[in-house]
């Protein structure tokens, strides 16, 4: 089932999400309309507040990339209640969207590397590093379990310049080509 997409001015993607319990009810359900959700919004990377759900969980799909990118043909990961362990020192700048953020895109500075504590979609731990492009996925991902957004990490000078396009986004004026929760 394709879920509704939260856009920028809805509450939930401000909060910072709660752990997902062992016995949360209908999760690898929810898990497999994030999948589907994400596949039709041709995104890279959703996290469950973007649907509504203010839990610590996002999934990364890269497979999409895959015709140009073969080593992620079949990149499909589950993150419940991750962890960043450890940063890289070495940064690196790429422009990035949202799905929550429709026609913005920046760019972003992150740590290239980073070491994630995570369970998969079948509560098993693992600890593994990522890097490059996976790592900046994981940490927009990250984000919004505590309630950020990328727009977060722009300069003051970068921020005013989207000001008027933000305001008009929590408004209801976007447009987008997948199924979103309508902003009032
Ligand atoms: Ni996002």
């Amino acid at each position: 089932m394709i879920l509704p997409m939260y856009i920028f001015g809805q509450p939930v993607l401000r909060k910072v999400a709660d752990d997902v319990e062992e016995d949360f009810p209908n999760l690898k359900e929810l898990i497999e309309n994030m999948y589907e959700t994400l596949r039709r919004s041709e995104g890279v990377g959703l996290a469950a507040p973007q649907v509504g759900v203010a839990k610590r969980l996002f999934i990364v799909d890269l497979d999409c990339l895959s015709e140009d990118h073969p080593e992620y043909k079949g990149y499909l990961k589950t993150f419940i209640n991750p962890e960043i362990v450890e940063f890289s020192k070495e940064t690196s700048s790429y422009e990035e969207g949202c799905l929550s953020l429709p026609g913005i895109h920046e760019n972003v500075k992150r740590p290239t590397r980073v070491l994630v504590n995570y369970l998969d979609e079948n509560f098993e731990e693992h600890e593994e590093w990522f890097e490059e492009f996976p790592a900046r996925v994981i940490q927009h991902e990250y984000d919004h379990l505590d309630g950020k957004m990328f727009i977060d990490h722009l300069s003051a000078f970068r921020k005013q310049l989207l000001k008027s396009k933000l305001v008009a986004m929590t408004k209801g004026k976007f447009e987008v080509a997948y199924k979103c929760k309508p902003n009032r």
